[in-house]
């Protein structure tokens, strides 16, 4: 007779034999960053979740450092009048994400600050790249990435994350971080990033949704699974340091896919939807959702993610210290 369950009969045996655990050092909390003074609004379609001004985001570093997370991905929301189809704004010494990178880095050296590096915050269009007659330019759009991981750098960002999929532009970025001196910069490439339903809560909190089209000239299909080691081995041998994986849940495979291929840390983003589609079906009782994320989060790491953007990091961490 074969007895499973004596592994499962108490907290202390489940907790011995646990494969997976998470923890604080697991996480990278995104923060969106907007324009003005004491602002702290909530994003209604990621709730829970909001929008500072770059002075109501030091409490928010600092209460992620004092539980633990001690790794943050800037997104900031461009101004429409800023917005333009060549990613000027994206490039400026004193954009806003230039300035945040500068003041919380200065405020909190501890703090690992990683930056979103794609042009659809700043684009007319909505778009990840330069756009000509319907079309997105590739290499066009990767000299101005180039540029943009380049302002970044002279900021004092620890790492870009490039998140365009635009072709060559892991390339691009490290050839001029190299250039420029900034060696020490590393790349979290969204190396296999989906054409995804499930990033619209994400463009309503940067007003950032496509003007035409949808972006499925560059993201990934979701149809395709050798596609994504394609993309992320040429990422890292491009330069990558990290490679990422997104969205987490419909994608757990490509996760492990990815895992047992490469030898670069492996990350994966529990995206704007798959976040609000617990917060919802919660809020109408229909779920319980301190455990569904938590269900969500352990997935994905057992899958084999090394770590986890994700924007339940703080509740996660929250509930693993009340455990
Ligand atoms: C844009 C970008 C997106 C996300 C991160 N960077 C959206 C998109 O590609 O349209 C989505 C993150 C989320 O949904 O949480 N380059």
């Amino acid at each position: 007779m074969h007895r499973p369950r004596i592994l499962r009969k108490s907290n202390a045996i489940r907790d011995l034999v646990a494969e997976t655990r998470l923890s604080a050092a697991d996480f990278i909390a995104p923060l969106f960053i907007v324009e003005g003074e004491k602002i702290k609004e909530e994003i209604t379609a990621i709730p829970g979740y909001e929008r500072h001004s770059l002075d109501m985001i030091y409490a928010r570093v600092e209460s992620l450092l004092a539980m633990g997370i001690q790794s943050s991905l800037l997104f900031i929301k461009c101004s429409d009048e800023l917005k333009d189809n060549s990613g000027s704004e994206a490039i400026n010494p004193e954009g806003l994400m230039q300035r945040s990178i500068r003041e919380i880095k200065q405020r909190f050296p501890e703090m690992l600050l990683m930056s979103d590096v794609a042009l659809d915050p700043y684009s007319s269009y909505g778009h990840d790249g330069i756009v000509h007659e319907q079309k997105i330019l590739n290499d066009e759009t990767v000299e101005v990435l180039a540029e943009m991981a380049r302002s970044h750098a002279e900021a004092g960002v620890d790492m870009v994350a490039p998140s365009d999929m635009m072709d060559g532009r892991i390339g691009a970025i490290r050839d001029t971080l190299e250039q420029y001196g900034h060696s020490g910069v590393g790349i979290m490439s969204y190396s296999a990033k989906y054409a995804s339903s499930y990033y619209g809560p994400f463009r309503t909190a940067l007003d950032s949704a496509p003007g035409f089209g949808d972006k499925s000239s560059y993201q990934m299909n979701p149809a395709n699974r050798r596609a994504a080691i394609r993309e992320v081995e040429l990422d890292v041998e491009e330069g990558a340091d990290i490679v990422m994986i997104k969205p987490a849940i419909n994608y757990l495979d490509i996760i492990r896919d990815i895992k047992n291929t490469v030898h670069v840390p492996v990350s994966a983003y529990h995206v704007s939807g798959e976040y609000a589609m617990i917060k919802a079906a919660a809020q109408r009782g229909w779920i319980d959702e301190e455990s569904a994320m938590m269900e969500a989060t352990i997935s994905i790491k057992r899958a084999g993610a090394d770590l986890i953007a994700s924007y339940a990091a703080a509740d996660i961490v929250t509930s693993l210290n009340s455990l």
